[in-house]
Protein backbone atom coordinates (compact mmCIF):
# COMPACT_ATOMS: atom_id res chain seq x y z
CA UNK A 1 0.00 0.00 0.00
CA UNK A 2 1.49 3.33 -1.13
CA UNK A 3 -1.34 5.64 -1.18
CA UNK A 4 -0.75 9.09 1.18
CA UNK A 5 -2.86 7.91 4.62
CA UNK A 6 -5.95 9.86 4.97
CA UNK A 7 -5.76 11.44 7.97
CA UNK A 8 -8.19 13.41 9.50
CA UNK A 9 -7.60 16.02 12.58
CA UNK A 10 -10.36 15.88 15.19
CA UNK A 11 -8.64 19.20 16.80
CA UNK A 12 -12.18 21.08 16.14
CA UNK A 13 -14.43 18.58 17.15
CA UNK A 14 -13.58 15.17 19.14
CA UNK A 15 -10.51 16.78 20.73
CA UNK A 16 -11.96 19.49 22.61
CA UNK A 17 -15.04 17.25 23.39
CA UNK A 18 -13.15 14.85 25.15
CA UNK A 19 -10.47 16.71 26.94
CA UNK A 20 -12.55 20.08 27.68
CA UNK A 21 -16.36 19.35 28.07
CA UNK A 22 -16.75 20.65 24.12
CA UNK A 23 -16.04 23.99 25.53
CA UNK A 24 -13.82 25.55 22.81
CA UNK A 25 -15.32 28.67 21.23
CA UNK A 26 -15.35 29.30 17.57
CA UNK A 27 -13.43 32.39 18.16
CA UNK A 28 -10.36 30.64 19.54
CA UNK A 29 -10.55 27.86 16.67
CA UNK A 30 -10.72 30.25 13.63
CA UNK A 31 -6.62 31.72 13.94
CA UNK A 32 -5.52 28.39 13.41
CA UNK A 33 -7.70 27.45 10.14
CA UNK A 34 -5.14 29.08 7.98
CA UNK A 35 -2.59 26.75 8.63
CA UNK A 36 -4.89 23.96 9.00
CA UNK A 37 -5.96 24.32 5.41
CA UNK A 38 -2.75 24.23 3.92
CA UNK A 39 -2.05 21.15 5.23
CA UNK A 40 -2.92 18.04 3.40
CA UNK A 41 -5.72 16.33 5.75
CA UNK A 42 -7.67 14.66 4.21
CA UNK A 43 -10.60 16.43 6.42
CA UNK A 44 -11.24 17.68 9.39
CA UNK A 45 -14.05 17.08 11.88
CA UNK A 46 -15.23 20.44 13.27
CA UNK A 47 -19.14 20.08 14.08
CA UNK A 48 -21.76 17.40 15.16
CA UNK A 49 -21.02 14.94 18.36
CA UNK A 50 -21.71 17.92 21.21
CA UNK A 51 -20.55 20.59 19.64
CA UNK A 52 -24.08 21.28 18.38
CA UNK A 53 -26.22 20.90 22.29
CA UNK A 54 -22.30 22.65 23.59
CA UNK A 55 -22.78 25.72 21.41
CA UNK A 56 -26.63 26.61 22.19
CA UNK A 57 -25.93 25.72 26.20
CA UNK A 58 -22.52 26.60 27.03
CA UNK A 59 -20.93 28.62 24.27
CA UNK A 60 -23.49 31.32 23.54
CA UNK A 61 -22.85 30.44 19.51
CA UNK A 62 -25.02 29.59 16.79
CA UNK A 63 -24.00 26.49 16.02
CA UNK A 64 -24.69 26.82 12.02
CA UNK A 65 -22.90 30.33 12.18
CA UNK A 66 -19.98 28.33 13.40
CA UNK A 67 -20.30 26.20 10.70
CA UNK A 68 -20.37 29.03 8.12
CA UNK A 69 -17.33 30.52 9.74
CA UNK A 70 -15.66 27.36 9.55
CA UNK A 71 -16.15 27.04 5.92
CA UNK A 72 -15.06 30.39 4.88
CA UNK A 73 -12.00 29.74 7.11
CA UNK A 74 -11.23 26.51 5.62
CA UNK A 75 -11.58 26.73 1.55
CA UNK A 76 -9.12 24.15 1.10
CA UNK A 77 -10.09 21.39 3.24
CA UNK A 78 -12.89 18.83 3.42
CA UNK A 79 -15.08 19.48 6.79
CA UNK A 80 -16.34 16.66 8.40
CA UNK A 81 -19.30 16.28 11.04
CA UNK A 82 -20.72 13.13 12.67
CA UNK A 83 -23.73 12.49 12.91
CA UNK A 84 -26.02 10.15 15.46
CA UNK A 85 -28.16 8.14 12.57
CA UNK A 86 -32.09 9.10 13.21
CA UNK A 87 -31.04 10.55 16.39
CA UNK A 88 -29.31 13.54 14.02
CA UNK A 89 -27.67 15.13 17.26
CA UNK A 90 -30.35 14.67 19.75
CA UNK A 91 -31.73 12.29 21.75
CA UNK A 92 -34.68 11.12 20.02
CA UNK A 93 -35.23 9.40 16.55
CA UNK A 94 -36.60 12.07 14.30
CA UNK A 95 -38.79 11.73 11.72
CA UNK A 96 -37.26 10.64 7.86
CA UNK A 97 -38.06 14.50 6.72
CA UNK A 98 -35.98 16.08 9.53
CA UNK A 99 -32.92 13.71 8.86
CA UNK A 100 -33.25 15.01 5.29
CA UNK A 101 -33.89 18.38 6.44
CA UNK A 102 -31.17 18.72 8.16
CA UNK A 103 -28.51 17.22 5.74
CA UNK A 104 -29.98 19.38 3.43
CA UNK A 105 -29.12 22.39 5.57
CA UNK A 106 -25.91 21.08 6.40
CA UNK A 107 -24.82 20.45 2.96
CA UNK A 108 -25.83 24.06 2.25
CA UNK A 109 -23.92 25.29 4.98
CA UNK A 110 -20.95 23.51 4.00
CA UNK A 111 -20.38 20.37 5.58
CA UNK A 112 -18.92 17.89 3.71
CA UNK A 113 -18.07 14.69 5.05
CA UNK A 114 -20.59 13.16 7.04
CA UNK A 115 -19.61 10.22 9.40
CA UNK A 116 -23.08 8.46 10.22
CA UNK A 117 -22.76 6.07 13.30
CA UNK A 118 -26.20 4.13 15.27
CA UNK A 119 -25.24 2.91 19.22
CA UNK A 120 -27.20 -0.49 18.33
CA UNK A 121 -25.43 -0.76 15.50
CA UNK A 122 -29.00 -1.36 13.53
CA UNK A 123 -28.29 -0.18 10.08
CA UNK A 124 -31.75 0.29 9.50
CA UNK A 125 -31.08 3.63 11.55
CA UNK A 126 -28.62 4.82 8.83
CA UNK A 127 -30.77 4.21 6.71
CA UNK A 128 -32.68 7.66 5.88
CA UNK A 129 -28.77 9.86 6.58
CA UNK A 130 -27.06 7.58 4.03
CA UNK A 131 -29.94 8.29 1.43
CA UNK A 132 -29.73 12.21 2.36
CA UNK A 133 -26.21 12.54 2.79
CA UNK A 134 -26.42 11.39 -0.70
CA UNK A 135 -29.25 13.39 -2.36
CA UNK A 136 -27.44 16.27 -1.09
CA UNK A 137 -24.17 15.66 -2.10
CA UNK A 138 -21.91 14.98 0.83
CA UNK A 139 -19.71 11.93 1.32
CA UNK A 140 -20.69 9.38 3.02
CA UNK A 141 -18.83 7.61 5.69
CA UNK A 142 -20.49 4.90 7.41
CA UNK A 143 -19.21 3.67 11.04
CA UNK A 144 -19.16 0.75 13.00
CA UNK A 145 -20.03 1.75 17.32
CA UNK A 146 -16.85 -0.79 17.93
CA UNK A 147 -17.71 -2.72 20.97
CA UNK A 148 -16.36 -6.48 22.54
CA UNK A 149 -18.73 -8.96 23.58
CA UNK A 150 -19.66 -12.44 22.80
CA UNK A 151 -21.60 -11.52 19.84
CA UNK A 152 -19.36 -8.96 18.29
CA UNK A 153 -16.84 -11.77 16.59
CA UNK A 154 -15.59 -10.79 13.14
CA UNK A 155 -18.06 -12.03 11.24
CA UNK A 156 -20.81 -9.71 12.79
CA UNK A 157 -18.45 -6.80 12.03
CA UNK A 158 -18.12 -8.17 8.53
CA UNK A 159 -21.27 -8.00 7.87
CA UNK A 160 -22.45 -4.78 9.11
CA UNK A 161 -19.48 -3.43 6.95
CA UNK A 162 -21.52 -5.10 3.84
CA UNK A 163 -24.35 -3.76 4.64
CA UNK A 164 -22.85 -0.12 4.82
CA UNK A 165 -21.38 -0.76 1.54
CA UNK A 166 -24.80 -1.95 0.15
CA UNK A 167 -26.53 0.82 1.54
CA UNK A 168 -23.86 3.60 -0.56
CA UNK A 169 -21.63 4.19 1.84
CA UNK A 170 -17.99 6.19 0.25
CA UNK A 171 -16.01 4.67 3.37
CA UNK A 172 -16.10 2.88 6.38
CA UNK A 173 -14.99 4.19 10.27
CA UNK A 174 -13.57 1.63 12.87
CA UNK A 175 -15.21 4.21 15.51
CA UNK A 176 -13.04 2.32 18.68
CA UNK A 177 -15.42 5.06 21.05
CA UNK A 178 -14.04 3.50 24.52
CA UNK A 179 -10.36 2.88 23.62
CA UNK A 180 -11.18 -0.87 23.61
CA UNK A 181 -9.28 -2.18 20.58
CA UNK A 182 -6.55 -3.73 21.47
CA UNK A 183 -3.19 -3.93 18.85
CA UNK A 184 -3.44 -7.86 18.17
CA UNK A 185 -6.83 -7.69 17.41
CA UNK A 186 -6.32 -4.71 14.73
CA UNK A 187 -5.19 -6.16 11.28
CA UNK A 188 -7.68 -9.02 11.34
CA UNK A 189 -10.44 -6.27 12.05
CA UNK A 190 -9.17 -3.93 9.41
CA UNK A 191 -8.18 -6.77 7.49
CA UNK A 192 -12.00 -7.84 7.50
CA UNK A 193 -13.69 -4.95 7.00
CA UNK A 194 -11.69 -3.88 4.08
CA UNK A 195 -12.85 -7.48 2.44
CA UNK A 196 -16.05 -7.48 3.53
CA UNK A 197 -16.42 -3.72 2.48
CA UNK A 198 -14.24 -3.39 -0.27
CA UNK A 199 -14.30 0.66 0.64
CA UNK A 200 -11.76 2.72 1.93
CA UNK A 201 -11.30 2.10 5.84
CA UNK A 202 -10.76 5.11 8.53
CA UNK A 203 -9.76 4.07 12.13
CA UNK A 204 -11.20 6.13 14.94
CA UNK A 205 -8.67 5.07 18.40
CA UNK A 206 -9.56 6.62 21.73
CA UNK A 207 -6.09 7.08 23.64
CA UNK A 208 -8.19 6.09 27.30
CA UNK A 209 -5.72 2.81 27.68
CA UNK A 210 -2.69 4.19 25.90
CA UNK A 211 -2.82 1.62 23.23
CA UNK A 212 -4.33 3.40 20.59
CA UNK A 213 -0.80 4.76 18.66
CA UNK A 214 0.02 1.32 18.44
CA UNK A 215 -3.43 -0.05 17.05
CA UNK A 216 -2.70 2.90 14.27
CA UNK A 217 0.88 1.38 13.59
CA UNK A 218 -0.85 -2.37 13.34
CA UNK A 219 -3.66 -0.70 10.90
CA UNK A 220 -1.20 0.90 9.07
CA UNK A 221 0.84 -1.87 8.09
CA UNK A 222 -2.41 -3.68 7.26
CA UNK A 223 -3.19 -1.33 4.85
CA UNK A 224 -5.57 1.14 6.44
CA UNK A 225 -6.47 4.09 4.50
CA UNK A 226 -7.13 6.38 6.87
CA UNK A 227 -6.54 7.46 10.85
CA UNK A 228 -8.00 9.96 12.95
CA UNK A 229 -5.78 12.04 15.28
CA UNK A 230 -5.45 15.51 17.10
CA UNK A 231 -3.02 18.26 17.08
CA UNK A 232 -0.66 17.16 19.96
CA UNK A 233 -1.61 19.51 22.64
CA UNK A 234 -4.95 18.65 22.54
CA UNK A 235 -3.84 15.02 22.20
CA UNK A 236 -3.90 11.55 24.09
CA UNK A 237 -5.65 11.36 27.63
CA UNK A 238 -9.35 10.39 26.29
CA UNK A 239 -8.75 11.96 22.93
CA UNK A 240 -6.04 10.32 20.36
CA UNK A 241 -2.95 10.05 19.14
CA UNK A 242 -0.81 12.86 18.53
CA UNK A 243 -1.22 14.04 14.45
CA UNK A 244 2.26 14.61 14.92
CA UNK A 245 3.31 11.12 16.23
CA UNK A 246 1.39 9.45 13.25
CA UNK A 247 3.25 11.75 10.94
CA UNK A 248 6.37 10.13 12.32
CA UNK A 249 5.09 6.56 11.80
CA UNK A 250 4.82 7.99 8.53
CA UNK A 251 8.31 8.62 7.99
CA UNK A 252 10.07 6.26 4.76
CA UNK A 253 7.05 4.44 4.10
CA UNK A 254 6.00 6.48 1.03
CA UNK A 255 2.58 7.13 2.78
CA UNK A 256 3.27 10.46 4.22
CA UNK A 257 0.94 12.84 2.38
CA UNK A 258 3.31 15.74 2.72
CA UNK A 259 2.83 17.00 6.12
CA UNK A 260 4.85 20.07 6.86
CA UNK A 261 6.29 19.50 10.88
CA UNK A 262 7.07 23.14 11.33
CA UNK A 263 3.38 24.42 10.43
CA UNK A 264 2.16 21.19 12.86
CA UNK A 265 4.06 22.41 15.24
CA UNK A 266 2.97 26.65 14.70
CA UNK A 267 -0.63 24.47 15.30
CA UNK A 268 0.11 22.72 18.15
CA UNK A 269 1.58 25.96 19.87
CA UNK A 270 -1.08 27.76 19.21
CA UNK A 271 -3.63 25.38 21.03
CA UNK A 272 -1.52 24.82 23.60
CA UNK A 273 -1.90 28.10 24.54
CA UNK A 274 -6.31 28.40 24.23
CA UNK A 275 -6.16 25.36 26.27
CA UNK A 276 -3.79 26.76 28.98
CA UNK A 277 -5.47 30.65 28.53
CA UNK A 278 -8.98 29.52 28.52
CA UNK A 279 -10.21 26.52 29.13
CA UNK A 280 -8.09 25.38 32.64
CA UNK A 281 -10.88 25.13 34.61
CA UNK A 282 -12.89 22.89 32.03
CA UNK A 283 -9.69 20.40 32.35
CA UNK A 284 -10.02 16.67 34.30
CA UNK A 285 -7.65 16.23 37.20
CA UNK A 286 -6.31 13.28 35.77
CA UNK A 287 -5.72 13.66 32.00
CA UNK A 288 -2.95 10.18 32.09
CA UNK A 289 -3.28 6.90 31.17
CA UNK A 290 -6.32 5.43 32.68
CA UNK A 291 -6.00 1.71 32.58
CA UNK A 292 -9.58 1.27 34.00
CA UNK A 293 -11.27 0.72 30.73
CA UNK A 294 -9.12 -2.57 30.08
CA UNK A 295 -10.22 -4.16 33.33
CA UNK A 296 -14.18 -2.99 33.22
CA UNK A 297 -14.62 -2.86 29.07
CA UNK A 298 -16.45 0.55 30.08
CA UNK A 299 -15.90 3.80 28.67
CA UNK A 300 -13.53 6.11 30.58
CA UNK A 301 -16.01 8.81 30.74
CA UNK A 302 -18.95 6.66 31.50
CA UNK A 303 -17.09 5.73 34.85
CA UNK A 304 -16.95 8.99 35.95
CA UNK A 305 -20.32 10.00 34.99
CA UNK A 306 -21.45 6.76 37.05
CA UNK A 307 -19.50 8.09 40.20
CA UNK A 308 -20.93 12.13 39.26
CA UNK A 309 -24.21 10.35 39.56
CA UNK A 310 -23.76 8.51 42.87
CA UNK A 311 -22.05 11.52 44.59
CA UNK A 312 -25.10 13.49 43.30
CA UNK A 313 -27.11 10.53 44.77
CA UNK A 314 -25.36 10.47 48.14
CA UNK A 315 -24.59 6.95 47.43
CA UNK A 316 -20.54 7.03 46.49
CA UNK A 317 -20.08 3.85 48.65
CA UNK A 318 -22.16 1.51 46.41
CA UNK A 319 -19.57 2.30 43.01
CA UNK A 320 -18.73 -1.37 43.44
CA UNK A 321 -21.95 -2.75 42.97
CA UNK A 322 -22.73 -0.47 39.98
CA UNK A 323 -19.28 -1.58 38.49
CA UNK A 324 -20.02 -5.08 38.62
CA UNK A 325 -23.74 -4.33 37.55
CA UNK A 326 -23.20 -2.26 34.08
CA UNK A 327 -22.28 -5.81 32.31
CA UNK A 328 -25.03 -7.69 33.69
CA UNK A 329 -27.34 -4.88 32.43
CA UNK A 330 -25.58 -4.43 29.47
CA UNK A 331 -26.01 -8.77 28.76
CA UNK A 332 -29.59 -8.36 29.57
CA UNK A 333 -29.98 -5.33 27.14
CA UNK A 334 -28.34 -8.00 24.16
CA UNK A 335 -24.51 -6.55 24.46
CA UNK A 336 -25.52 -3.65 23.44
CA UNK A 337 -21.78 -0.61 22.93
CA UNK A 338 -21.86 1.79 25.62
CA UNK A 339 -22.08 4.85 23.36
CA UNK A 340 -24.33 7.47 23.31
CA UNK A 341 -27.31 7.40 24.25
CA UNK A 342 -27.08 3.58 24.92
CA UNK A 343 -24.01 4.57 27.52
CA UNK A 344 -26.68 6.87 29.44
CA UNK A 345 -29.49 4.52 29.49
CA UNK A 346 -27.88 1.29 30.39
CA UNK A 347 -25.52 3.38 33.06
CA UNK A 348 -28.42 4.96 34.62
CA UNK A 349 -30.32 1.76 34.50
CA UNK A 350 -27.66 -0.19 36.08
CA UNK A 351 -27.83 2.66 39.16
CA UNK A 352 -31.52 2.23 39.86
CA UNK A 353 -30.73 -1.59 40.06
CA UNK A 354 -28.45 -1.24 42.80
CA UNK A 355 -29.57 2.25 44.46
CA UNK A 356 -33.72 0.37 44.21
CA UNK A 357 -32.40 -2.45 46.36
CA UNK A 358 -34.00 -5.27 43.52
CA UNK A 359 -32.99 -4.95 39.71
CA UNK A 360 -35.49 -3.55 37.49
CA UNK A 361 -37.88 -2.61 40.10
CA UNK A 362 -37.07 0.91 39.26
CA UNK A 363 -37.23 1.21 35.33
CA UNK A 364 -36.73 4.15 33.10
CA UNK A 365 -39.09 5.21 30.66
CA UNK A 366 -35.80 4.74 28.15
CA UNK A 367 -35.02 1.39 29.36
CA UNK A 368 -38.63 0.85 28.59
CA UNK A 369 -38.40 1.85 24.99
CA UNK A 370 -35.15 0.03 24.51
CA UNK A 371 -37.16 -3.19 25.40
CA UNK A 372 -39.81 -2.33 23.04
CA UNK A 373 -37.46 -1.84 20.38
CA UNK A 374 -37.79 1.81 19.91
CA UNK A 375 -34.18 2.04 19.94
CA UNK A 376 -33.83 -0.70 16.98
CA UNK A 377 -32.50 -4.12 17.22
CA UNK A 378 -30.42 -4.80 20.05
CA UNK A 379 -26.87 -6.64 18.53
CA UNK A 380 -27.67 -10.07 20.37
CA UNK A 381 -30.78 -11.97 22.17
CA UNK A 382 -31.72 -9.74 25.50
CA UNK A 383 -32.73 -11.33 28.35
CA UNK A 384 -36.74 -12.42 27.76
CA UNK A 385 -37.27 -12.78 31.81
CA UNK A 386 -35.83 -8.76 31.99
CA UNK A 387 -38.20 -7.79 28.97
CA UNK A 388 -41.31 -8.93 30.28
CA UNK A 389 -39.98 -7.46 33.67
CA UNK A 390 -39.80 -4.31 31.78
CA UNK A 391 -42.30 -4.04 29.64
CA UNK A 392 -45.17 -6.58 30.92
CA UNK A 393 -47.41 -7.91 28.28
CA UNK A 394 -46.79 -4.43 25.90
CA UNK A 395 -46.20 -5.17 22.52
CA UNK A 396 -42.22 -4.21 21.16
CA UNK A 397 -41.81 -3.47 17.23
CA UNK A 398 -39.33 -5.14 15.23
CA UNK A 399 -39.19 -2.96 12.06
CA UNK A 400 -37.14 0.22 11.46
CA UNK A 401 -38.07 2.42 14.33
CA UNK A 402 -38.67 5.73 12.48
CA UNK A 403 -41.24 3.63 10.26
CA UNK A 404 -43.23 4.39 12.98
CA UNK A 405 -42.80 8.14 12.93
CA UNK A 406 -45.10 10.53 10.52
CA UNK A 407 -43.39 13.48 8.86
CA UNK A 408 -43.05 15.85 11.04
CA UNK A 409 -41.28 19.00 9.15
CA UNK A 410 -44.69 20.68 8.52
CA UNK A 411 -46.00 20.42 12.14
CA UNK A 412 -42.59 22.06 13.30
CA UNK A 413 -42.60 24.89 10.91
CA UNK A 414 -45.86 25.66 12.29
CA UNK A 415 -45.24 25.35 15.88
CA UNK A 416 -42.07 26.86 15.62
CA UNK A 417 -42.62 29.64 12.96
CA UNK A 418 -43.20 32.64 15.30
CA UNK A 419 -39.58 32.25 16.90
CA UNK A 420 -37.62 30.72 14.28
CA UNK A 421 -36.03 33.27 11.63
CA UNK A 422 -34.82 30.37 9.71
CA UNK A 423 -35.47 26.72 8.92
CA UNK A 424 -31.84 26.28 10.46
CA UNK A 425 -33.73 27.75 13.89
CA UNK A 426 -36.47 25.27 13.59
CA UNK A 427 -34.21 22.46 14.03
CA UNK A 428 -32.63 23.84 16.16
CA UNK A 429 -35.24 23.71 18.35
CA UNK A 430 -36.43 20.33 17.04
CA UNK A 431 -33.01 18.86 18.35
CA UNK A 432 -32.85 20.52 21.55
CA UNK A 433 -36.59 21.78 22.73
CA UNK A 434 -35.74 23.85 25.25
CA UNK A 435 -32.51 24.46 25.30
CA UNK A 436 -32.93 25.68 21.57
CA UNK A 437 -35.73 28.00 21.66
CA UNK A 438 -34.09 29.82 25.04
CA UNK A 439 -31.20 29.94 22.88
CA UNK A 440 -33.04 31.81 19.94
CA UNK A 441 -35.28 33.83 22.49
CA UNK A 442 -31.52 34.89 24.18
CA UNK A 443 -29.89 35.71 20.22
CA UNK A 444 -33.48 38.04 20.17
CA UNK A 445 -32.69 39.91 22.67
CA UNK A 446 -28.89 40.34 21.66
CA UNK A 447 -27.98 38.63 25.60
CA UNK A 448 -25.98 35.62 24.34
CA UNK A 449 -22.56 35.26 26.20
CA UNK A 450 -20.98 31.89 26.82
CA UNK A 451 -21.17 30.31 30.29
CA UNK A 452 -17.88 30.56 32.21
CA UNK A 453 -16.95 28.99 35.68
CA UNK A 454 -16.87 31.77 37.93
CA UNK A 455 -13.41 32.25 38.53
CA UNK A 456 -12.47 32.32 34.89
CA UNK A 457 -15.04 34.65 33.59
CA UNK A 458 -13.38 36.66 31.20
CA UNK A 459 -13.09 40.88 31.06
CA UNK A 460 -15.11 40.73 27.34
CA UNK A 461 -18.27 43.33 27.01
CA UNK A 462 -20.24 39.76 25.60
CA UNK A 463 -19.72 38.11 28.86
CA UNK A 464 -20.76 40.71 31.33
CA UNK A 465 -24.23 39.57 31.39
CA UNK A 466 -24.09 35.51 32.07
CA UNK A 467 -27.50 33.86 31.64
CA UNK A 468 -28.42 33.86 35.02
CA UNK A 469 -30.10 30.04 34.96
CA UNK A 470 -26.76 28.78 33.84
CA UNK A 471 -24.28 30.99 35.83
CA UNK A 472 -23.38 28.24 37.75
CA UNK A 473 -21.03 26.30 35.52
CA UNK A 474 -19.62 22.99 36.37
CA UNK A 475 -16.81 22.86 39.30
CA UNK A 476 -14.23 19.89 38.29
CA UNK A 477 -13.94 17.86 41.20
CA UNK A 478 -10.97 16.34 42.52
CA UNK A 479 -10.17 12.24 41.47
CA UNK A 480 -11.84 9.53 43.84
CA UNK A 481 -10.98 5.96 44.50
CA UNK A 482 -12.42 3.05 44.83
CA UNK A 483 -11.26 -0.33 45.55
CA UNK A 484 -13.52 -2.54 43.33
CA UNK A 485 -13.71 -5.98 43.20
CA UNK A 486 -13.77 -7.92 39.63
CA UNK A 487 -13.50 -11.83 39.24
CA UNK A 488 -12.97 -11.76 42.84
CA UNK A 489 -9.34 -9.75 42.46
CA UNK A 490 -8.89 -6.01 43.96
CA UNK A 491 -8.53 -3.37 42.09
CA UNK A 492 -7.86 0.49 42.83
CA UNK A 493 -9.96 3.03 40.57
CA UNK A 494 -9.25 6.43 40.54
CA UNK A 495 -12.32 8.12 39.03
CA UNK A 496 -11.75 12.06 37.97
CA UNK A 497 -15.03 14.26 36.92
CA UNK A 498 -15.19 14.95 33.38
CA UNK A 499 -16.61 18.42 33.82
CA UNK A 500 -19.79 17.27 31.85
CA UNK A 501 -22.38 17.32 35.35
CA UNK A 502 -23.66 20.36 35.99
CA UNK A 503 -24.21 19.85 39.69
CA UNK A 504 -21.90 17.92 41.97
CA UNK A 505 -22.58 18.21 45.67
CA UNK A 506 -19.64 17.97 47.88
CA UNK A 507 -19.39 14.14 48.73
CA UNK A 508 -21.50 14.23 51.96
CA UNK A 509 -22.66 11.28 53.93
CA UNK A 510 -23.03 7.67 52.67
CA UNK A 511 -26.93 8.22 51.80
CA UNK A 512 -29.22 6.80 54.29
CA UNK A 513 -31.17 3.61 52.52
CA UNK A 514 -31.61 4.89 48.75
CA UNK A 515 -34.20 1.92 48.30
CA UNK A 516 -37.81 2.60 48.25
CA UNK A 517 -38.94 1.50 51.39
CA UNK A 518 -42.48 1.55 51.83
CA UNK A 519 -42.88 1.68 56.10
CA UNK A 520 -46.80 1.20 56.99
CA UNK A 521 -47.96 4.16 59.33
CA UNK A 522 -51.23 4.60 61.01
CA UNK A 523 -52.52 5.87 58.07
CA UNK A 524 -51.42 3.96 55.47
CA UNK A 525 -48.13 3.16 53.28
CA UNK A 526 -45.43 6.12 52.36
CA UNK A 527 -44.15 6.37 49.13
CA UNK A 528 -40.46 8.07 49.28
CA UNK A 529 -37.93 9.43 47.13
CA UNK A 530 -36.32 6.53 45.72
CA UNK A 531 -33.49 8.73 44.47
CA UNK A 532 -32.76 12.25 43.85
CA UNK A 533 -34.39 13.98 41.29
CA UNK A 534 -37.76 16.19 40.18
CA UNK A 535 -40.98 16.04 40.29
CA UNK A 536 -42.07 15.73 36.06
CA UNK A 537 -45.43 14.45 36.61
CA UNK A 538 -48.44 13.72 39.01
CA UNK A 539 -50.33 10.77 37.25
CA UNK A 540 -52.98 10.38 40.06
CA UNK A 541 -55.26 12.34 42.66
CA UNK A 542 -55.60 12.10 45.94
CA UNK A 543 -58.70 9.80 46.49
CA UNK A 544 -57.97 7.94 42.74
CA UNK A 545 -57.69 4.16 43.30
CA UNK A 546 -54.38 2.43 42.46
CA UNK A 547 -53.28 -0.84 41.87
CA UNK A 548 -50.27 -2.44 43.32
CA UNK A 549 -47.09 -1.44 41.13
CA UNK A 550 -49.42 1.25 39.02
CA UNK A 551 -47.21 4.75 38.57
CA UNK A 552 -48.35 7.82 40.65
CA UNK A 553 -45.33 9.87 39.66
CA UNK A 554 -42.67 10.24 36.77
CA UNK A 555 -39.59 11.28 38.63
CA UNK A 556 -36.73 12.34 36.56
CA UNK A 557 -33.83 11.48 37.98
CA UNK A 558 -30.13 10.92 35.81
CA UNK A 559 -31.70 12.84 32.61
CA UNK A 560 -34.02 9.49 32.85
CA UNK A 561 -37.99 9.16 33.57
CA UNK A 562 -38.80 6.83 35.96
CA UNK A 563 -42.14 5.86 37.20
CA UNK A 564 -42.92 6.10 41.15
CA UNK A 565 -45.21 3.13 41.49
CA UNK A 566 -47.60 1.93 44.69
CA UNK A 567 -46.57 -0.96 46.31
CA UNK A 568 -49.77 -2.16 47.03
CA UNK A 569 -53.10 -1.46 45.70
CA UNK A 570 -55.75 1.37 47.20
CA UNK A 571 -56.39 4.75 47.31
CA UNK A 572 -54.29 7.81 47.17
CA UNK A 573 -54.51 9.76 50.48
CA UNK A 574 -52.55 12.33 50.09
CA UNK A 575 -50.10 13.43 47.57
CA UNK A 576 -46.87 15.23 49.82
CA UNK A 577 -45.13 17.21 46.48
CA UNK A 578 -46.17 19.41 43.70
CA UNK A 579 -45.33 19.36 39.85
CA UNK A 580 -41.24 20.28 39.48
CA UNK A 581 -40.48 20.15 42.79
CA UNK A 582 -37.24 18.68 43.43
CA UNK A 583 -37.09 16.09 46.15
CA UNK A 584 -34.09 14.01 47.94
CA UNK A 585 -33.67 10.13 48.48
CA UNK A 586 -36.12 9.75 51.62
CA UNK A 587 -39.23 12.16 50.69
CA UNK A 588 -42.33 11.64 51.75
CA UNK A 589 -44.03 11.96 47.81
CA UNK A 590 -47.32 10.04 48.64
CA UNK A 591 -49.41 7.83 51.26
CA UNK A 592 -51.34 5.07 49.72
CA UNK A 593 -54.06 2.85 52.10
CO1 LIG B 1 -14.57 9.82 19.36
Amino acid sequence: MTEPLRITDLILRDAHQSLIATRMRTEHMLPACKDLDSQPYWSLEMWGGATFDSCIRFCGEDPWERLRKLREALPNSKMQMLLRGQNILGYRHYADDIVDKFVERAVANGMDVFRIFDALNDIRNLQQAFKSVKKHGGHVQGALSYTISPVHTLEFWKEMAAGLAKMGADSICIKDMAGLLMPQETKPLVRAIKDASGLPVQLHCHYTSGLASVCYWEAIHEGVDGVDTDISSFSTGTAHPPTETVVGMLRDTGRDPGFDLKVLTDIAVYFRNVRVDHYSDFESAFSGVNPNVLVFQIPGGMISNLANQLKQQKALDKMDEVLAEVPRVREDFGYVPLVTPSSQIVGSQAVFNVLGGERYKMVTEETKNYFKGMYGKPPGPVNEDVRKKVIGDEEFITCRPADKLEPEWEKLKDEYGDIAESDEDILTIALFPQAGREFIEKRKAGTLAPVLPKKMEEPKPDAAKPAPAEAAAPAPVGPVQFKVTVNRKPYDVVVEATGEVAAISPSGDPAPSAASNPSPVATGTEIKAPVLGKILKILKNIGDAVEENEPIFVLEAMKMENDVVSPIAGKVLSINVSDGQDVEPGDLLAVVG
